[in-house]
């Protein structure tokens, strides 16, 4: 498996299927990975499944949260190596931020910005998302790239930001891998205390006990009764259109439930689809 910083060693092994990380990669990466490999075998993509890993500093709005992104570069690679990757491409601050030619915040999608979402509770995260999403694209070129379900509002914000700009980038959803109790898996769950840990498991259990309700309204409410615990403060807990994550449902759109909460210093989010099946 190659590991390099150059864009252009990248580009150099064939089209390939772009799985963009942060690193401090666990099983629900791996998942992701495998999708990419898979996708770039079935369209025959000389360059495999490329994996990126930079911790991006343009998307953290908490300076200390940034710091304290687990950094674990070499256990990255044994699970991209694991996973079927090609290659790795882990690239420097000033390869995607050239001082002489910084790259552009392309104009952000409505969902990036009018949901009151993360747009809200991590104000300029997305405007760092899509900067560096577009500059690892026009570096890589990849055919397709796979992100993760579990950053939901992430997902539709690059989807959107893909369209209008017209790049030539398929984006696909990876599914959320869970823990055997149901917490979603996340870099930041290391963070988490054991009885922080045991409280977690609340968020996915509030939006399991809302799959069932008859009206958007009423899984509001069984979310804001069962996650209304000492232990937990809630951002947001809601049901949202799951394309444009306004409130305004219409008849037959297909709807998510998203939370996001702090346990303790970690801020965890999570979603499902509403109702459940
Ligand atoms: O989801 C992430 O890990 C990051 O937001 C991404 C998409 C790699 C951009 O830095």
């Amino acid at each position: 498996m190659l590991r390099t910083g150059s864009p252009q060693e990248i580009q150099l092994h064939g089209p390939c299927v772009l799985v963009p990380t942060m690193g401090a990669l666990h099983a629900g990466h791996a998942a992701l990975i495998r999708q990419g490999v898979e996708l770039a075998r079935a369209r025959h993509l000389a360059g495999g499944c490329v994996v990126s890993i930079f911790v991006n500093p343009t998307q953290f709005n908490d300076p200390s949260d940034y710091a304290r992104y687990p950094r674990t570069l070499d256990a990255d690679a044994q699970v991209c190596c694991e996973a079927g990757a090609s290659a790795i491409f882990e690239p420097s601050v000033e390869t995607i931020y050239p001082a002489e030619a910084p790259p552009p915040v392309p104009p952000l999608p409505r969902v990036a910005t009018s949901p009151g979402l993360e747009d809200a509770f991590r104000p300029g995260h997305f405007a760092g998302v899509c900067q560096v999403v577009n500059r690892l694209f026009s570096l890589i070129a990849p055919h397709a790239a796979v992100f993760g379900e579990k950053d939901w509002q992430q997902l539709q914000v690059i989807t959107a930001m893909s369209r209008s700009l017209g790049l030539p980038v398929e984006i696909h959803p990876g599914r959320t891998v869970r823990e055997p109790d149901g917490l979603a898996m996340s870099s930041r769950n290391r963070f988490l205390k054991p009885e922080e840990r045991t409280v977690a498991v609340a968020i996915s259990e509030a939006m399991i006990a809302c799959g069932g309700c008859e009206t958007p309204e009423q899984a509001e409410q069984v979310l804001r009764t069962r996650l209304d615990r000492p232990e937990l403060h809630v951002e947001y807990a809601v049901v949202r259109d799951a394309g444009t994550l306004e409130s305004t449902i219409l008849g037959g759109r297909p709807c998510r439930t998203l939370v996001a909460a702090r346990i303790g210093t970690v801020r965890l989010i999570d979603n499902m689809p509403w109702p459940l099946d």
